[in-house]
């Protein structure tokens, strides 16, 4: 029998294949399509301390190979997501992962103390959000910030284990990694989006409201299958892998290049099956490559 479950900074994942924050909201709609406790785990859309309405509309642009957006970390807030959204989570047998963003590290700080009280499994410090004028990507590009948001992160969520999530809009990402793991860090989640920018050629207007956005979809799955492999040669991390994963052979990618589990994200939009499809391709690959675990894939790359 082959072994799908897999282990992430301590937190036991049924099966490697996580959903992804802010393609998945809360959950609800895609409740209506299968039991959620079929996932790895959950990773609830990004929390902020106050609700936000996000940017102005358009706000999502499609590109040949996958999504711009600039939703801007819509959300309703921290304390709604604890009374209405986490009671509906929990009625699931998965892990549930929460993706913070603060304007600042005290910030980062009060939400992984009301996130860590409520006993969700794992939290997410993004610190990769391209949308977001205060904090976002002003975190994930400098060692020196990365690493003050993830002490602070790591001193507020009271034994919950921390994963920090990282901007691919970086010269070296290894730079940042390194600061994290520095600053307490459990664990690694990457990429983020990648900076974009869409043209309407007649009007000469940019088709997102904001003007950019973050890529994600199949076209980065060359460039996250390149930064997981960098940073896992970087630090000792355990890393959840994502960008562009729609079938196995892709997670499968991630996790030789050294994660230890995957993000189903844009892919979702198109197919809501898409997780378990990703799930049942990485066991199917597992087993006919005659390996005892999923897990067993995790660094397997033979590089040249
Ligand atoms: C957004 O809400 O703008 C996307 C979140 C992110 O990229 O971190």
């Amino acid at each position: 029998m082959l072994d799908l479950s897999v282990k992430l900074a301590g937190v036991t994942l049924k099966n490697p294949v996580v959903v992804a924050s802010g393609t998945f909201g809360f959950g609800r709609e895609y409740s209506q399509f299968y039991d959620l406790g079929e996932l790895g785990g959950i990773c609830a859309k990004g929390l902020t301390l106050h609700p936000r309405t996000g940017n102005p509309a358009p706000r999502i642009a499609e590109t040949p190979m996958g999504i711009l957006n600039s939703v801007g970390l819509e959300n309703p807030g921290v304390d709604a997501f604890l009374t209405e959204e986490l009671p509906f989570l929990r009625q699931f047998d998965t892990k549930i992962i929460t993706n913070i963003s603060g304007n600042t590290p005290e910030e980062y700080g009060i939400l992984c103390e009301k996130l860590s009280d409520a006993g969700v499994d794992l939290i997410e410090v993004n610190i990769s959000c391209p949308n977001v004028k205060a904090g976002g990507l002003a975190y994930g590009t400098r060692p020196d910030l990365a690493a003050e948001v993830t002490e602070t992160a790591k001193k507020h969520a009271h034994g919950v284990p921390v994963m920090v999530k990282l901007s691919p809009n970086v010269t070296d990402i290894t730079e940042i990694a390194r600061a994290a793991e520095g600053a307490g860090a459990d664990a690694l989640s990457l990429i983020n989006t990648i900076r974009g920018m869409r043209i309407d050629p007649e009007t000469r207007r940019p088709i997102l409201r904001m003007n950019t956005g973050g890529l994600s979809g199949p076209a980065v799955l060359p460039v996250a299958v390149r930064m997981v492999w960098e940073v896992s040669q970087a630090v000792p991390l355990p890393i959840l892998g994502m960008g562009g994963v729609s079938k196995g052979t892709d997670a499968a990618q991630l996790m030789l290049a050294g994660a230890s589990a995957v993000a189903v994200g844009t892919a979702l939009f198109a197919d809501p099956f898409a997780p378990l499809k990703v799930r049942d391709g990485l066991a199917e690959l597992a087993e006919r490559q005659g390996l005892p675990s999923v897990a067993a894939l995790t660094g397997g790359v033979k590089p040249w």
